[in-house]
Formats: structure tokens, C-alpha cells, sequence
């Protein structure tokens, strides 16, 4: 496969020409790891803490899990060649840590892991198209949660290091744009708040788990976690980045938050939806400390930083990444009655919902937390750019999900002309962001292809390109041919052409 890739010139294609958008990088991307790559005890990885969330308890509906996925460990050929016909300019994908340090920094580093992601990126780079390379994405080998209890113990920081300096010295010379930790405040929620992603952690009234404090452990783990990524940055700046010369950065889960009324309290409460939601995060990497409203609100039960930790995690991000799907309303919990988790200090008390007087903020998508409000890319862009200074920012995330239904049949779900409305829609209101003066170097759509989704499993698609269950062919879905048309004729117009569906069962865009 090497050789064959080999022959191929490298070709970078012209990208937009619309002078708002920064060329260089309309993408696309899936993630390795769990959701794609499958081959999950495959040439030496081990059992990440997913493998067995999903082999004990079943993580998703059905009992799906991501043992083979969408077998991109064998077929990544050809996904790339697809990417490449899309005139894609850059790809995003994450490291499965399990898959190159099967044993954390306790056992050795798995060359058969290092040479697959080693493959990918020269390949990617043979076709003009730029790895954008995610370390950690949900996912780690189980021994480190069974040895200390993975991101509730400082150990974590460590092998968390580790495996960052494994990646800058393996993929350091031709990657250029590192992500430490994808959405730490959305993957800490889940986890530990929460308790439905592995290690399943929580208390009343936010679930029912075994173990675990969802008052006190969230913060916690998003402070190891932040450590992890202030000490890895620290790490690449000092003595990576001045020889490699790329760039590292964060990237969180931001939702826009919209007061529910017009109201003083729920205006306030919508800043605080911000702070302890995406604040969370991007405020300590980039001003070295907690939002306000999270030392107001809570107290001694927030970790703080020490007078060292604060120096390196300040200005530790050359980039901002924002995956944002979705707007909700945010109702103040201060004063009004609330829903039992909004009522708590750990939601800043406030009440994050989807509905206003029966109202919906947008409409439904196959995920039940997610609308479609396309302002919301606006807004939250003019939020990002004001509060931090308008950083650079990538939207590393931005899709559309559709569920898949038993009785839709193919050419209904290939037919997507919702995911094309989607991305029209919410590129629009980016570029008005960016007209306004918003430093946003790319997009990324999520996704290129259908994967498993995490706790939905397979029922749920994100994909411009349609994977079949049975035989994982990849058929180009309407929003494939879309977006292909979109990055070679920089417009937002749909291809009038491609709303007549049988075209797109042509191999043309694969
Ligand atoms: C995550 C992805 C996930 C997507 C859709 C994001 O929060 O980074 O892993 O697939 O949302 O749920």
C-alpha cells in the first residue's frame, strides 16, 4: 500500500478563493481511535477504557461497540483517497493511546502503532493534505484506570506527558498542528458528572452510579487534565516547537448559551453557562486561572493553580478549537425553580435546555441535546474572539446527525439534504463572524464518514460519506458531493444538480 501511495504526486490543491476565509484548511475529519479505526486488539494495542465499557456494562444501545468500527486500521487507504477527492486540505484525526503506549509510560511504546499513524500521515501529506492530529480523545488504556484511576489522580499528568512526547518525537517533524485533549469539559461531564462514559463515576442527583461525587470529582479531573495539557504544551513550546515549528492548542465543547427571557438573572445566567462550561477550560489555558463565576460559585471545592502551574498553563495555546454543534437556553437556577442538576454549584445554577414554552430553539437532530440554531456559530465565534482576545481559532468540529432509522432505507439517508442545509447554514454564519473581524483559520465538518457514535452507537450518523454495516462500503452521501463542489467553487449554493439523487451513486466524488 505504501508503494503504492508512493507514485502518487503530491497535489495541493487551490482552496477558496473567497478572500474571508484563510486558505488551507476546509476539511474534514473523522477520529481514529474507538469511533473509526476499529483493529481493537490489533497488532499489539491493548484494551483502552472504552474496549471494556463496551464489553461489560455495553456502552451502547443494541450492544454495539467499536471493535471493528469502520475498519479504518485496514482501510485508511482508501478513506484517505476519498479525502483526497473531496479536495479536502487538512484532516483531523486522534491518537488511540492504547494503540502506541498499550501500557501508559509502564510498558514500551508499540512500534506497530507508531508505523500505522506513521502511514496516515505520510500519506495524507503525499496529497497536499495537512494532519491535524488530536492526542487525546476520550479514550486510554485501561491499565491506567485500574492502576490509579486515570484522570482523578495527578499520576495521570504524567503519562499523559508521556504520550505527548512520544507524539512530538515519533510525528513531530510533519505534523504542525497538535491538539492536546479534545473537549476536556464535555468528556469530564460525561464521565464523572454524569457517569454514562467510562469510569462511569457519579452520585444523586445526576445518575446512579457504583462510586463517585458529581459535586467534587468533575473538578477534580478536569484539573489533572488541564495540568496535563498546560505541562504537555509547556513541553512542546520549550522544545519541540522552536525546531518542528507547528502549533498546540485546546479544544472544547461549546455550545452557545442564550438567556431563556429577557431577564437580568438569566442573562447572567447564560455568561455563567459560558464560564462553567467553556470557560472552564479555555480560561486557566490561556489566562491561567478559573472563570470568576466558578471561584464565586464554588468556592474551596475548586482546585486552584500554584504560582509555577499558572505561569505554564497561561498563553498555553497558540489556537483555540471550537466544536460547536448546538445552541441551548440558559435559565437562571439562582432565584427560580429548577431542574435537580441545575439547582446544583457544579452547573453554576443554571439550567441548560433545549425548549422555551413548548418552543424547541431549533429544530431536532439525531442526538436529543443537539438543535440546529445557526447563529449560534456566530454568536459563539463573537463570544470566543471578545473574551480571549481573539486568539486564533480553528471550528474543529461542526456537524449534522441524522438517526438512522430501521425503516429508512439507503437512498434516504444518502439522500441528506438536511446536512447539506446544515453546513450551508452554519458556514454563513461563520463567515459573518469572520467579516466582523474573527481570526478563524478552518473548518472542519464532523464527519467524513458514519462511525460509532459513542453511547448511540451506530444509530446515530454524522458522515458525509455513508458506511454500510454489513460490507463498511463507503457510499458518498449528497452532502459528500456538497461540500466537494463547495471547496472547488468556494459557494454555499447548493449543486442544483445534486439534489437528483441517483447522480450520487456515481463514483464520481469518491
Ligand atoms: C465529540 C465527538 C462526537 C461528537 C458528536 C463531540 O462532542 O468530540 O467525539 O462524536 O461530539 O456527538
Amino acid at each position: 500500500m505504501e508503494s503504492e501511495a508512493s507514485n502518487w504526486k503530491k497535489t495541493k490543491q487551490p482552496r477558496s478563493k473567497d478572500p474571508i476565509f484563510h486558505p488551507g484548511f476546509y476539511s474534514e475529519l473523522p477520529l481514529l481511535l474507538t469511533k473509526v479505526e476499529g483493529a481493537y486488539l490489533e497488532d499489539g494495542k491493548s484494551l483502552s477504557n472504552w474496549d471494556v465499557f463496551c464489553h461489560s456494562i455495553g456502552c451502547a444501545e443494541g450492544g454495539d461497540n467499536g471493535d471493528i468500527a469502520d475498519d479504518h486500521y485496514h482501510m485508511f487507504m482508501e478513506d484517505i483517497e476519498a479525502m483526497h477527492s473531496l479536495g479536502l486540505d487538512a484532516y483531523r484525526f486522534s491518537i488511540s493511546w492504547a494503540r502506541i503506549l498499550p501500557r501508559g509510560r509502564f510498558g514500551e511504546v508499540n512500534p506497530a502503532g507508531i508505523k500505522f499513524y506513521n502511514k496516515i500521515i505520510d500519506n495524507l501529506i503525499l496529497r497536499g493534505i495537512e494532519p491535524f492530529v488530536t492526542i487525546n480523545h476520550n479514550d486510554l488504556p485501561q491499565e491506567l484506570e485500574d492502576r490509579y484511576g486515570s484522570w482523578l489522580n495527578a499520576e495521570m499528568q504524567e503519562d499523559f506527558l508521556y504520550l505527548a512526547e512520544v507524539c512530538f518525537k515519533s510525528f513531530g517533524d510533519r505534523v504542525k498542528y497538535w491538539v492536546t485533549i479534545n473537549e476536556p469539559n464535555m468528556y469530564i461531564e460525561l464521565a464523572f458528572e454524569q457517569g454514562v462514559f467510562p469510569p462511569s463515576r457519579c452520585s444523586e442527583p445526576f445518575g446512579n452510579c457504583v462510586y463517585g461525587n458529581s459535586d467534587v470529582e468533575p473538578l477534580v479531573a478536569m484539573h489533572n487534565m488541564l495540568l496535563a495539557h498546560g505541562r504537555a504544551a509547556k513541553l512542546y513550546h520549550e522544545e519541540f516547537q522552536p525546531k518542528q515549528g507547528g502549533l498546540i492548542g485546546l479544544v472544547a465543547h461549546c455550545f452557545m448559551f442564550e438567556p431563556i427571557t429577557d431577564s437580568e438573572l438569566d442573562r447572567e445566567a447564560a455568561k455563567r453557562a459560558f464560564a462553567f462550561s467553556v470557560g472552564w477550560p479555555l480560561d486557566p489555558a490561556i489566562f491561567g486561572e478559573y472563570p470568576e463565576e466558578m471561584q464565586k460559585y464554588l468556592g474551596s471545592k475548586l482546585p486552584s493553580f500554584s504560582l509555577e502551574e499558572k505561569k505554564f498553563m497561561k498563553n498555553s495555546i497558540d489556537f483555540i478549537g471550537i466544536n460547536h454543534y448546538s445552541a441551548l437556553y440558559a435559565k437562571d437556577c439562582t432565584t427560580s425553580s429548577c431542574s435537580a442538576t441545575g439547582n446544583r454549584a457544579i452547573q453554576g445554577f443554571v439550567d441548560r435546555v433545549g425548549e422555551h414554552d413548548g418552543v424547541l430553539i431549533g429544530e431536532r437532530t439525531g442526538l436529543e441535546y443537539l438543535f440546529v440554531v445557526p447563529r449560534g456559530m456566530e454568536e459563539i465565534v463573537n463570544l470566543i474572539k471578545t473574551r480571549y482576545n481573539n486568539t486564533p481559532m480553528f471550528i474543529t468540529e461542526n456537524g449534522y446527525s441524522s438517526p438512522d432509522l430501521q425503516e429508512q432505507r439507503v437512498n434516504e439517508l444518502v439522500n441528506d439534504v438536511k446536512r447539506v442545509e446544515f453546513h450551508t447554514s452554519y458556514l454563513a454564519s461563520l463567515a459573518k463572524s469572520m467579516r466582523e473581524g474573527a481570526d478563524v483559520r478552518g473548518y472542519f465538518v464532523w464527519s467524513l464518514m458514519d462511525s460509532y457514535e459513542w453511547l448511540e452507537g451506530y444509530n446515530v450518523r454524522f458522515g458525509l460519506y455513508y458506511v454500510d454495516r454489513q460490507t463498511l462500503t463507503r457510499i458518498p452521501k449528497l452532502s459528500a458531493r456538497w461540500y466537494k463542489n463547495f471547496l472547488t467553487n468556494n459557494s454555499l449554493v447548493i449543486d442544483k444538480n445534486a439534489s437528483r439523487t441517483k447522480r450520487l451513486f456515481t463514483k464520481d466524488v469518491m
